[in-house]
């Protein structure tokens, strides 16, 4: 499978980034290819402008060249991964902004045939998550009012907890852990 992997955080020696790494070592290991979008290292400008915006009147509208090729990643792959912190039980602003100007909504008919996983740390515990609600909505959120908005064929989230825990086996648990994500994924 070709997998566009789309990452944001802003340190490379985050513990979202190690389990990025990790991940893409499995999939390699079960020969995947990968393409990796680094919104932070690789210059993503979040904002959304008037250049972004779908014009109804004229369907055929170019978008700038930095978002058309974003656009022809998605296209060129099998399946989409996103691995990002929680922030305020939802995406970090870097992956909002890719959603609001990548997922444009001319892509809907190219997400049909297209899978994701939506990778997820939080420094919250799963019971705190589950108590509160916060991992229904979550879910909710990712798969349905994103990935089902979009029509794609299948979205599926796993949360990574507790991830300020400062027990190295623990962390190490959540390493190897996303090592077996990216090896099973298919
Ligand atoms: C701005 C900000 C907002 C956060 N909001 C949440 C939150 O809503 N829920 C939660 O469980 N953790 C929250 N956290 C904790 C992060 O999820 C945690 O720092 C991250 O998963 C740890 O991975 P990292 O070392 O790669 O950043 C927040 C952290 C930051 C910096």
């Amino acid at each position: 499978m070709k997998v566009l992997l789309v990452v944001t955080h802003p340190r490379e020696n985050s513990l979202t980034y190690a389990v990025m790494n990790r991940f893409v070592e499995g999939l390699k290991q079960n020969n995947h290819e990968v393409d990796i979008m680094d919104l932070d290292r690789d210059g993503f400008n979040p904002v959304y402008t008037a250049e972004d915006e779908r014009d109804w009147k004229s369907p055929d509208k170019q978008f700038s060249p930095e978002i058309r090729k974003e656009m022809d990643r998605i296209v060129a792959a099998d399946a989409l991964v996103f691995v990002f912190p929680l922030w305020w039980y939802s995406v970090p602003s870097m992956l909002k902004g890719y959603l609001d100007k990548v997922w444009n909504i001319g892509l809907l008919k190219e997400f049909t045939s297209k899978k994701v996983l939506w990778i997820c740390l939080a420094g919250g515990d799963q019971e705190h998550l589950i108590k509160y609600e916060y991992h229904d909505m979550i879910t909710h959120y990712l798969n349905n009012a994103i990935a089902g908005y979009a029509r794609v064929k299948e979205s599926k989230v796993e949360f990574l907890y507790d991830t300020l825990s400062e027990s190295n086996e623990y962390i190490e648990g959540l390493l190897n852990h996303a090592y077996l994500l990216g090896r099973e994924y298919k």
